[in-house]
């Protein structure tokens, strides 16, 4: 069984880092995905603190399509910073598991989205039946998450300096595989679209800051790298490997391959 539980501090400060050394901006390529119509009514699974919902919802005004967001997570510490933080009345944020029975009385959504979270889901043949059930005909699908060659080079660090093996990671050894087959079975033109984002992190203290946020036993994805050893274990080797590449060499990268699975009802 699958635990996760994302905490604040480490999702705040991943996505931090995508924007400030990313060169592109996933949201809004992930915008760009929406099949356009004048009106949107839109579920946001798994939308964390909402940040992503704030910026999905700019891009969509954008493209001048009129839209009411609801943006749902089962992590109440997080829906609270999101409805805190929400000064967009495009927006309501509502608790949602996605491991159990949906309750909308007889609502329906053009589209149902979910930015790095499906792959948490329990039971993804349950989750995808209850999404078919609050979709409109015709409705559309799109689930983000990374591609089975995400952050290789990232990884590849993280094995040399720890000299320990990372085991299948929850997202990128389901998302274009198990996760992509199962919509291909339930949904109607799915296809899986690319997207690649190079990080050029300049000096140590920020990689280092990445792992820690990315690593940490409370998100759960790198659970079993953590057996036997402490974060603070990994930490200090990861360290000593960084600052001895850094004499060598002017960056490093974080190379973020992810994918689109976009389907329709
Ligand atoms: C990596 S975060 C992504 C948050 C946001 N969509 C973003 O892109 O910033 C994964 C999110 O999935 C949520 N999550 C995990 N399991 C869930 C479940 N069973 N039902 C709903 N949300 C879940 C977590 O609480 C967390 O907010």
């Amino acid at each position: 069984m699958i635990k996760f539980k994302e905490d604040t501090a480490s999702l705040r400060n991943r996505i931090n880092i995508h924007s400030q050394y990313g060169q592109k901006d996933m949201v809004k390529w992930v915008s760009k995905l929406v099949k356009h119509k004048k009106y949107l009514k839109i579920l946001d699974l798994a939308c964390g603190d909402g940040v992503q919902t704030i910026k999905l919802s700019k891009f969509l005004n954008k493209r001048k399509i009129k839209h009411l967001i609801i943006g749902t997570d089962s992590n109440t510490d997080l829906l609270s910073i999101a409805k805190k933080n929400n000064k967009n009345k495009n927006i309501i944020y509502k608790k949602l598991n996605f491991d159990q029975k949906f309750k909308f009385k007889n609502e329906k959504f053009d589209l149902v989205i979910c930015l790095f979270g499906i792959y948490y889901s329990k039971n993804i043949k349950k989750t995808l039946f209850e999404i078919k059930g609050i979709l409109l005909e015709k409705a559309q699908l799109i689930f983000v998450g990374p591609l089975r060659d995400n952050k290789l080079d990232f990884n590849k660090i993280l094995e040399n300096a720890t000299k320990r093996k990372i085991p299948p990671l929850i997202g990128s050894s389901r998302f274009d595989s198990k996760i992509f087959n199962e919509v291909k079975k339930q949904f109607k033109k799915t296809k899986l679209q690319k997207f690649k984002n190079v990080l050029k992190i300049l000096n140590p203290e920020t990689y280092l800051n990445y792992m820690i946020s990315s690593v940490t036993t409370k998100r759960g994805v790198y659970k079993s790298f953590l057996k036997n050893t402490t974060n603070n274990q990994i930490k200090i080797k990861f360290n000593k490997y960084l600052y001895n590449f850094f004499r060598k060499k002017k960056y490093m990268t974080i190379t973020k391959k992810v994918g689109a699975i976009i389907a329709e009802k």
